[in-house]
């Protein structure tokens, strides 16, 4: 794709500082990651035609006792499959003798927000940018085309991931009871995920009542009251593949009638939706769909007036790539249309309704925020709901929740 010249660059991350001389856990740059499988921090790799040359971190007897094993230089072609490997401390000694005068170099700084982006935290980074600049061409829009579309293996981790999340969705349906707190849910999904030998792919979102209307509600601490409702979105990664499902349900095991509406009206668009996604399709018909549907039934509810109120309650969008990243990489436009569905995509589909305290609406649907969110893999025929084992029919919640 990159025609016989060109060389690729491509780092991964450093060792984030949290507080003191404590660090966040590491996770490997998610390029990086799907290029190369290596997940030690302060590392480069250099592709060109007909070589793979990996830099990293040196061997160091008291680096390694104080803080884990590196792989090191020696053992890097036996383990990585590289050409060559050299300490990632001598890459500005060596990268000429890798790239030829004046051939484009394939690049990107780690953390998504494009080529031009300086804040990266692999250590060499700036120093690529001042170095090649005008030689710097952007690596993501090819490496993205090919991360969009999930080979055998991949689809086998996120089905993982989509599993062991709808373990937990379910174990927390069963945990749930007035009077407990939102942190109480909150660590089923963290006790699950470590059991699992995974971790969460974003932060979770565990919110009671009226918190259900933040989008991004993550405080995760207050009491779960008789009667509300309780709104989780939760996913978590398997060799970096990610899972992100959402579920609604009542605290005390028994939707209320308006709640029951409202729920009712967020899973047959949501299930339309799903039922919209094959190849060929428009990548933006499960909106479409999941608008149309909302609309409707929020205008028949007597909640809305006209189709332009939709955004009141409806404020983002129905799905997003899934994959290494939550928001997976890959434009939703193509040449300004919407992209078609092809097999081996994995989308979500989540729509939801939110509805805030306002005079105009009955007080019986206040504080009511419903989201029902799966990932769905496109498939020739039409399309596989890999987060399936997550329960989201009304009587099977109730049947779950169900306390004799
Ligand atoms: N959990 C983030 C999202 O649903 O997009
Ligand atoms: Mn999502
Ligand atoms: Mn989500």
């Amino acid at each position: 794709m990159l025609g016989h010249d060109a060389v690729v660059i491509v780092s991964t991350n450093s060792e984030q500082k949290r507080n003191s001389d404590v660090t966040y856990p590491f996770r490997p740059d998610s390029n990086f990651w799907y290029l190369t499988g290596f997940i030690e921090p302060d590392a480069i790799a250099v592709f060109s035609k007909d070589s793979y040359v990996m830099f990293l971190r040196p061997k160091d007897e008291t680096k390694e006792i104080w803080n884990g094993i590196r792989l090191g230089a020696e053992l890097a072609p036996e383990i990585l499959l590289v050409n060559q490997a050299y300490d990632i401390d001598t890459f500005f000694d060596h990268i000429d003798s890798f790239t030829k005068k004046g051939s484009a170099i394939y690049y990107d700084a780690p953390g998504g927000s494009g080529w031009k982006d300086h804040s990266s935290t692999n250590i060499h980074n700036k120093r690529i940018h001042s170095l090649f600049e005008s030689r710097l061409k952007p690596l993501n829009p090819f490496v993205s085309e090919m991360r969009l579309i999930k080979d055998k293996e991949e689809i086998k981790n996120m089905q993982d991931a989509a599993d062991l999340a709808s373990e937990a969705h379910i174990n927390a349906m069963k945990e749930s009871i007035p009077g407990l707190f939102e942190h109480n849910i909150a660590s089923v999904f963290d006790s699950h995920f470590r059991n699992g030998n995974s971790e969460h792919s974003y932060p979770p979102i565990v919110a009671s009542g009226e918190n259900a209307c933040i989008l991004h509600y993550t405080e995760n601490n207050k009491e779960l009251k008789n009667g509300d409702l309780l709104l989780i979105d939760a996913g978590c990664e398997i060799n970096g593949y990610a899972s992100d499902i959402t579920r609604t349900f009542p605290i005390n095991g028994k939707f209320n009638d308006a709640q029951r509406e409202i729920y009712d009206l967020v899973l047959s668009a949501q299930k339309s939706a799903i039922q919209s996604i094959r190849p060929g399709v428009s990548s933006n018909k499960p909106h479409e769909t999941a608008c149309q549907i909302i609309t409707d039934g929020l205008i028949k509810l007597g909640i809305m007036k006209s189709p332009e109120d939709l955004t009141k309650f409806y404020m983002h969008n129905t799905g997003h790539w899934l994959g290494l990243d939550v928001h997976d990489v890959g434009s939703k436009l193509v040449n300004g249309e919407f992209r078609e569905f092809k097999s081996g995509m994995v989308t979500t589909v989540e729509p939801g309704i939110y509805i805030r305290r306002d005079d105009k609406i009955d007080p019986k649907y206040w504080g009511i925020g419903v989201r029902i969110e799966d990932d769905v893999l496109v498939t020739d025929k039409g399309n596989h709901v890999l987060s399936q084992k997550a329960a989201k029919e009304i009587n099977e919640i109730e049947q779950l929740m169900s306390r004799q």
